[in-house]
């Protein structure tokens, strides 16, 4: 049974995530902003939880999540804030938020997690909720691009210094996921534009959760500072144009011309 420490747990895929180690028996420790969502989520898993409520963008509630758990076998960060913030009323607070919450909680609690496997001698893995918008800016989102992209580099970062310790850090991105985040709201609209992809649907949080678990887990044994994209291909290529060119070609004025 290993130990599971999970931010953002109270949201849905921080709860997926819980959700899928649960189902294989392992024991949680669940961190978020927002304490009641946090024990509607812990009170539906048939394990051990420790609620673990806090701001992730305290640096000192960051640090220290890790050595309140005790021993903690797997890391996942999954705690994220992506509100909409059209670039010309974009300010510092809005941006350090964003940054303090998407890029330095994940690396603060890294640090601490390898501080304590190196102490102890121990292995480890860790898996950051990166995102489509590392790679892709869009309107209103430069502070949460931004930190995705830079989330990503951390996961690459700490790879490198850390996989002589024997700890993996790796990253999942999802595409558009349905949530129906009270944290993090989006409308119907921006779900439909960004939801195109080539295998036509949304993607459900257990579907990021399965992706998390297999990362963490001995299968994935020699994989580190990957970012695995769970997005229906939407990072692929862009589905759902229409054809440039409805015309003639020049391939098939070729065949006719040899018929
Ligand atoms: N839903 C999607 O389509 C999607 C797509 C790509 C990436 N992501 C990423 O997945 C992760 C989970 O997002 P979600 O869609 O489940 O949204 P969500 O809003 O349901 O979950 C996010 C959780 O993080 C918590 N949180 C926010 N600020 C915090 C803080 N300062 N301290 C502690 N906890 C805090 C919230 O309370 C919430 O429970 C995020 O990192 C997000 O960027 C989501």
């Amino acid at each position: 049974m290993r130990t599971v420490l999970v931010t953002g747990a109270g949201g849905g895929i921080g709860a997926a995530i819980a959700a899928r180690f649960a189902a294989a028996g392992d024991r949680l420790v669940l961190a978020d902003l927002r304490a009641a969502e946090l024990s509607t989520v812990a009170g539906k898993l048939a394990t051990d939880v420790v609620e673990l409520p806090g701001d992730l963008a305290d640096a000192e509630f960051a640090e220290a999540l890790v050595e309140r758990t005790g021993p903690v076998d797997v890391l996942v960060n999954a705690a994220g804030i992506y509100p909409a913030t059209p670039l010309l009323e974009m300010t510092a607070a809005a941006w350090d938020r964003v940054q303090d919450v998407n890029v330095r909680a994940a690396l603060l609690t890294t640090v601490a997690f390898g501080r304590s496997h190196v102490a102890a001698g121990t292995t480890g893995a860790v898996v950051n909720i990166s995102s489509g918008a590392a790679t892709r800016a869009r309107p209103g989102a430069a502070h949460y691009a931004t930190s995705k992209a830079a989330l990503e580099m951390v996961t690459k970062a700490c790879a490198v210094e850390l996989g002589p310790h024997g700890i993996r850090v790796n990253a999942v991105s999802p595409g558009f996921v349905t949530v129906d985040s009270e944290a993090n709201p989006v409308t119907e609209a921006y779900a439909a534009a960004v939801s195109v992809n080539p295998l036509g649907r949304r993607g459900e949080p257990r579907e990021v959760a399965d992706a998390v678990f297999w990362l963490a887990g001995p299968e994935a044994a020699w994989i580190t500072g990957a970012v695995l994209r769970v997005d229906g291909g939407s990072t692929a290529g862009a589905a759902g144009l229409p054809l440039h060119w409805t015309g003639e070609t020049a391939v098939q004025r070729g065949k006719e011309a040899h018929v």
